[in-house]
């Protein structure tokens, strides 16, 4: 297992994995390999992307950014997805570590998340440290 940082020629893998997850269950979405190219390179620009590789593969990645907040910078993660092959090995945990260890280089003291209330990810969170948080509420206004 190769946690690195996302480059350019990991693309269309990293799109595939993602457009793949996002399309199936639980979240059953509608992604296309254009849409979803245009999200992972829009990470690329403005965030972080890490992914972790196993025989020369890109098995899963994670995306992340960093906000200016009074008492330090927070880091947020955006998505974290491992190709269904490769779950439950790992490499998510390996993939949260190296994110956070990227954080904590660049001074940030706190790491958020949010996560779609289909998903089943409360055990893999709280294994990882994370605590349900009760004072922000997402809210959402289509326009
Ligand atoms: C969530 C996800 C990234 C976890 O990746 P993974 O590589 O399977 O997780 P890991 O093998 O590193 O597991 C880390 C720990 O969490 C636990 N865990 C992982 N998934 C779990 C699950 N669905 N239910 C219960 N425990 C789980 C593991 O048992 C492991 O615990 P351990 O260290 O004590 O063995 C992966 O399941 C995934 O890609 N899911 C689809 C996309 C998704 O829902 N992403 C999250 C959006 S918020």
């Amino acid at each position: 297992m190769l946690v690195r940082k996302f480059k350019p020629k990991d693309l269309k893998e990293v799109a595939t994995i993602f457009k793949d997850g996002s399309n199936s269950p639980p979240y059953d979405e509608k992604w296309t390999d254009k849409s979803a190219t245009e999200k992972i390179k829009e990470y690329f620009k403005s965030g972080i992307i890490f992914v972790v590789e196993q025989d020369s593969k890109v098995v899963g990645f994670v995306t992340g950014f960093i906000n200016t907040y009074y008492a330090g910078k927070d880091g947020f993660i955006k998505d974290i997805f491992v190709d269904p092959e490769y779950q439950h090995k790992g490499f998510g945990k390996a993939l949260i570590s190296e994110i956070e260890l990227y954080f904590k280089k660049q001074g940030v003291n706190c790491v958020n998340l949010r996560s779609n209330a289909k998903a089943k990810v409360s055990k893999f969170y709280s294994k990882l440290g994370f605590k349900k948080g009760s004072i922000m509420i997402g809210w959402y206004k289509d326009i």
